[in-house]
């Protein structure tokens, strides 16, 4: 487990965060109080998602986007269902909490 500097009351409620740990980038999205966390790397070409800093989610902030092509992720399992990547998925990190405090099983 690596700890990260990301606290669970760091995420918004529908609304998504971006962070970094041991180098790596990742990010956070809170829906419905429940946290999903994805490494921050498209399947499309392998590049960061977000071109406004902490800004994953669609306009509906129903699913994850990616801003470089429109490629978009159900937030549930990371799955793209339309884009150039569609049928390919985000790279799920699992974690745990302790305290507010989020630790990657990395
Ligand atoms: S890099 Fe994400 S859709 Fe192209």
């Amino acid at each position: 487990m690596q700890v990260t500097d990301l606290l669970t009351t760091d995420i918004p409620e529908n609304g998504s965060k971006g962070f970094e740990c041991n180098g790596e980038k990742y990010f956070a999205v809170k829906k419905q109080n429940q946290i999903y966390i994805y490494k921050n790397s498209c399947p499309h070409i392998g590049i960061a998602l977000e071109w406004v800093e902490d800004q994953f989610l669609d306009s509906s902030c129903t699913m994850i986007q990616c801003a470089n092509h429109g490629a978009l992720f159900v937030i549930e399992n990371g799955a793209c269902v339309a884009g150039p990547c569609s049928g390919q998925k985000l790279k799920a990190i699992r974690f745990n909490v302790e305290n507010d405090a989020i630790y990657l099983a990395i």
